[in-house]
């Protein structure tokens, strides 16, 4: 929906290439316009991201598309492009994991199921400048001023993951909102590198500043006992950790609803995996 909500009769559009989902994002776009692909990371296998000033960017570009954390390899940018096109972000796997100054961005949008609530619903943030430019012969409902118009109602939405939402936003001010949220966050995020990088067992390739607070993916320095590390995990009810089938390893994926308790048990269960195994 943004290439044909944001292109406005324009031909071409930059996206960044940080991981599996901006790759996700340029095969979209390029059912629409001229991707310029201005930086990418596939080159450092998705562990580190460029300066901006060393983008290639197309001046002639409608707007410019990002994904701020890229889930599967946990890639996190520590900064936000800054550039006079109107800025798409893909925040699926990073909104409300701390404040983030809307103002910078032309569309924001996000799926539910990570920080939100349950899978269902996609939230989508729109400057208002750029509504109404919609491309001719689409859907009505690709269109954001349709969602606009109707309060979100065009067509019925999904109401459980709209009412769980809702509940999650509540829970999320009691806690004291974003930046409450933020640190507890980069806490938890620490507390796990910190046990990764002390250990010569454990290993995350990501370059420091741009790692994850959402995603941690590590790897065992024996590969042949990843089977044995989820098994007794389990044990410990540690479940969901095994890391995308494209990367191998872990992945730890501690969004909102991870409470630091379950960071510490899980560094508490690597340790002594690791004097048992390393
Ligand atoms: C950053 C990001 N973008 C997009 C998606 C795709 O979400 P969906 O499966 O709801 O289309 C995901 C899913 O994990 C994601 O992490």
């Amino acid at each position: 929906m943004v290439p044909i909500n944001l292109l406005r009769g324009r031909t071409a559009a930059n996206y960044a290439h940080t991981g599996h989902w901006s790759k996700k994002a340029i095969a979209e776009a390029q059912r629409y316009c001229d991707v310029n692909i201005c930086t990418d990371s596939s080159d450092n296998k998705y562990t580190d991201i460029a300066d901006f000033k060393d983008w290639h960017i197309n001046e002639k570009g409608a707007f410019l598309h990002y994904t701020p954390n890229e889930t599967i390899a946990g890639l996190e940018f520590d900064y936000i492009p800054e550039t006079e096109q109107p800025l798409v972000a893909d925040m699926s796997s990073t909104i409300l994991s701390r404040e983030i100054d809307v103002s910078k961005y032309g569309v924001i949008y996000a799926g539910a199921q990570k920080n939100i609530g349950i899978a269902g619903l996609t939230i989508v943030i729109v400057r208002e400048d750029l509504v109404g430019n919609v491309a001719a012969h689409q859907p009505i409902l690709f269109d954001y001023a349709t969602q606009i118009n109707n309060d979100s109602m065009y067509n019925t939405p999904s109401t459980y993951p709209w009412y769980v939402a809702g509940r999650v936003f509540e829970w999320l001010k009691e806690q004291g909102g974003l930046s409450v949220m933020a640190k507890i966050n980069e806490h938890k995020a620490k507390t796990l590198y910190a046990a990764i990088d002390g250990s010569d067992f454990y290993s995350n390739p990501v370059v420091e500043r741009y790692r994850s607070w959402m995603n941690v993916p590590f790897l065992l320095a024996n590969e042949d006992l990843n089977g044995l590390f989820l098994e007794q995990a389990a044990e410990r009810d540690l479940i969901t950790l095994k890391g995308h089938r494209s990367v191998g390893g872990m992945r730890a994926s501690i969004y909102n609803a991870m409470p630091q308790k379950g960071i510490d048990t899980l560094v508490g269960f690597m340790q002594d995996f690791e004097k048992e195994n390393g």
